[in-house]
């Protein structure tokens, strides 16, 4: 062969090895598949459900109602795929059940009295539970229909909450983000600004079942948490932290739920209800991960603020989820947040938005299985 015929194959197989490239590369960017589709109808809202698919056929689902995870769809280790969260099937059932799997805000958990200071003024807010403010309030961010639209492959939900619907101080003007990776990691983002000093304190009501049966009894959970908050009888923090060692509270390296549960009944006479004081850790550590043995399902959630709510209800009597009629332990919830009560406790963080900044907030959540 001539010097001329190598050089010409060298840049035939250049451009074949170009053309290849470029398949594969539209290949996976046509299989991200984001999609828009009407949920149904709330008050006479349309009610849209948006679903994020990606290359793994891992998929998330959002509906405008509550910015609700509806779904969050990934194989087990047969590859056979299913909805790990516990979701209701429509939006009547998601307003007369609240919190399961919905967007909460301004202000995660429970304000003493509907009460706080902000630089020295004191608001008053509205009050749900007794005299608590708990999840913002009567008009939270999971009573809200958002507007929502898919956005380069994310979806995005906004929302404009005038201080006069859910008496916290400040209009605010809130986004929430979903993205989907292709390492099969799920991410919320919360960002909101606002025209006069507020809270902001979001979370995702996340409950988690990976396996098949309906109850989390033969999964384990692991917190990076070596305190967690001492509460009042109307679950309002004491504004003490208590260590883990040596108790039902202590998931440091691991425990099967079935076991924590018993021996919380046993040693304080009730299930998981609890705020977790997170240790300091680096951004790309776990601040828990939940898994499944029998399934081979494990989901671990990154946030970078300071608490970890951990709920595992005993009673879900009359809920209808997807999965079943709901049952004792049917899921496990976790919300990642700042300490609740905040401006209530020295130490316990900052979540105040002041007017004009806007602040985000992020949890992810990465599906391993
Ligand atoms: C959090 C609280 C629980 C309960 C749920 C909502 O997990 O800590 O007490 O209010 O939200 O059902």
């Amino acid at each position: 062969m001539d010097w001329t015929s190598v050089q010409k194959n060298i840049i035939i197989h250049i451009k074949a090895v170009s053309k290849l490239k470029f398949i594969i590369f539209k290949e996976r960017f046509i299989k991200m598949q984001a999609k828009k589709e009407l949920f149904d109808k709330y008050n006479d809202q349309d009610i849209q459900k948006f679903t994020l698919t990606n290359d793994n056929g891992v998929s998330i689902s959002v509906i405008s109602l509550g910015a609700t995870w509806q779904a969050f769809n990934f194989p087990d280790k047969n590859g056979k795929t299913a909805n790990v969260l516990l979701s209701q099937a429509s939006s009547k059932e998601i307003m007369a059940n609240q919190y399961f799997c919905q967007a909460i805000g301004r202000t995660a958990g429970r304000i003493t009295n509907g009460t706080f200071s902000i630089k020295g003024t004191e608001y008053h807010v509205d009050q749900n539970e007794g005299n608590t403010t708990l999840h913002g309030g009567p008009h939270g961010f999971n009573t809200q229909v958002w507007n929502g639209s898919i956005e380069d492959n994310k979806i995005v939900l906004e929302k404009h909450i005038d201080s006069s619907e859910d008496s916290f101080p400040g209009n605010i003007d809130v986004k929430i983000t979903w993205t989907l990776d292709d390492d099969n990691t799920a991410t919320v983002t919360y960002s909101a600004k606002s025209d006069a000093d507020t809270l902001f304190n979001p979370t995702q009501h996340a409950y988690f079942n990976l396996s098949d049966a309906n109850n989390v009894y033969g999964q384990s959970l692991t917190i990076d948490a070596d305190n967690y908050l001492e509460l009042n009888k109307d679950k309002t923090p004491s504004g003490k932290m208590i260590s883990v060692a040596g108790s039902a509270y202590d998931f440091r390296s691991g425990q099967n739920i079935k076991n924590g549960i018993d021996d919380m009944k046993a040693s304080v006479g009730h299930t998981y209800d609890e705020v977790y004081v997170i240790n300091d850790h680096k951004a790309e550590n776990p601040i828990a991960t939940l898994s499944d043995p029998d399934s081979g399902r494990q989901v671990s959630i990154f946030s970078n603020r300071n608490a970890l709510v951990v709920f595992t209800p005993d009673d879900l009597d009359g809920v209808k989820f997807e999965r079943g009629a709901g049952v004792p332990h049917m899921g496990i919830a976790t919300e990642a947040q700042t300490l609740p009560d905040t401006p209530n406790h020295k130490g316990f963080g900052d979540i105040v938005l002041p007017a004009g900044e806007e602040k985000s907030y992020s949890i992810s959540y990465k599906a391993e299985f």
